[in-house]
C-alpha cells in the first residue's frame, strides 16, 4: 500500500507512477487528515512512504501520522523522499520512526524533484520543472522495480554526515521559520476557497470572502502555490517568483 503526502504534488506523482507500477493501492495522507480520521490499514503487500524532505527530515505532519496509525499485514516499509536538492539524513529518521512504531525499515530513495519552497527559495518556471520531472521518472520506476521484488533501497552513502546535522537544521527550522504568519492575499483574490480546499491542516478559513490564516501551519506552500490567480503572497519573499505546481499526469 502507498501513502503520500504532498504540499505541491510531486509526491503525488511519484506516488501514483510507483503505483501504476505495482498495482499497488494509493492513499492520500493528506485526505486521512483533513478528514480528521483515526484510521487502520490492512496490506498484505509492503507499505511505501511517499513524501517530501523538509529540513533534511520526514515531515513532522508524516511522522505523526504514522506514529497514530495502525498498521497490520506486512510491516515492511520504503521511504521514497522528494526533495530539490538535499536530503541530508532524512532516511535515518525514516528508519528510527519504523522502528519506534514496530516496522520493518526497507530502506529510502531520494528523488530530485522540483524545488517547491518558494517562501525561501526560488522555484522553477514550467519549462525547467518538466526537465526535471523527467530526469526523475527512470529513479522512481527503478525504485517501484526493487520494492516490487522486495529488494531493499540501498542507503546513499553521501547521507551519512547528514545524519548528524539533520536533527539541528530541523529543529531550528520547525522553531524559527516555519509560520503562518506572512501569507496574505492580494486584490487578485477572488474568495474562490481554493487556498483553504488545499490545506491539509485545515488552518485557512474564508472571512467575508477572503482567506484567513490561522497558527497550524506546516509550509507545504500548497495554498501559495495552488492558488489559480497567484494571488497568495508570502512577506516580501514571493512577489514576481513563478509558483510551482505539479500537476503533470503519470501516462
Ligand atoms: C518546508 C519545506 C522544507 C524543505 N526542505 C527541503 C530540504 O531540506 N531539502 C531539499 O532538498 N528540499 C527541501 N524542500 C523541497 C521539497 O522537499 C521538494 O520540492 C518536494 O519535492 C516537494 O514535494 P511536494 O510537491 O510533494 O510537496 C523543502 C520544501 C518545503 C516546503
Amino acid at each position: 500500500m502507498i501513502f503520500y503526502f504532498s504540499g505541491t504534488g510531486n509526491s503525488r506523482y511519484a506516488a501514483r507512477l510507483i503505483g501504476k507500477k505495482t498495482g499497488d493501492r494509493v492513499v492520500s495522507i493528506n485526505e486521512v487528515i483533513k478528514n480528521g480520521r483515526k484510521e487502520r490499514f490492512h496490506s498484505e503487500k509492503p507499505l511505501i512512504v511517499v513524501c517530501p524532505v523538509y529540513a533534511w527530515k520526514i515531515p513532522r505532519i508524516v511522522e505523526k501520522f504514522m506514529r497514530e496509525t495502525t498498521f497490520s499485514g506486512n510491516k515492511n516499509t520504503y521511504f521514497i523522499l522528494t526533495c530539490g536538492d538535499s536530503t541530508g539524513g532524512a532516511w535515518y529518521f525514516a528508519r528510527k520512526t519504523c522502528l519506534e512504531i514496530g516496522l520493518n525499515f526497507m530502506g529510502a530513495k531520494s528523488i530530485v524533484m522540483p524545488e517547491n519552497y518558494i517562501a525561501l527559495f526560488k522555484v522553477p518556471d514550467k519549462a525547467q520543472a518538466d526537465t526535471i520531472i523527467k530526469k526523475a521518472v527512470p529513479g522512481i520506476l527503478s525504485a517501484a522495480e526493487q520494492i516490487k521484488n522486495d529488494k531493499p533501497l540501498p542507503i546513499e552513502k553521501k547521507a551519512l554526515l547528514g545524519r548528524l546535522v539533520s536533527p539541528l537544521v530541523s529543529a531550528f527550522f520547525y522553531r524559527l521559520i516555519i509560520s503562518a504568519k506572512g501569507f496574505y492575499a492580494t486584490d487578485a483574490c477572488t474568495g474562490c476557497g481554493k487556498c483553504a480546499e488545499l490545506c491539509t491542516l485545515n488552518n485557512l478559513t474564508l472571512q467575508g470572502g477572503r482567506p484567513l490564516w490561522g497558527t497550524n501551519c506546516t509550509h507545504c506552500m500548497a495554498c501559495i502555490c495552488g492558488c489559480p490567480f497567484e494571488a497568495i503572497e508570502y512577506k516580501n519573499k514571493t512577489k514576481g517568483k513563478p509558483r510551482y505546481y505539479c500537476i503533470e499526469e503519470t501516462d
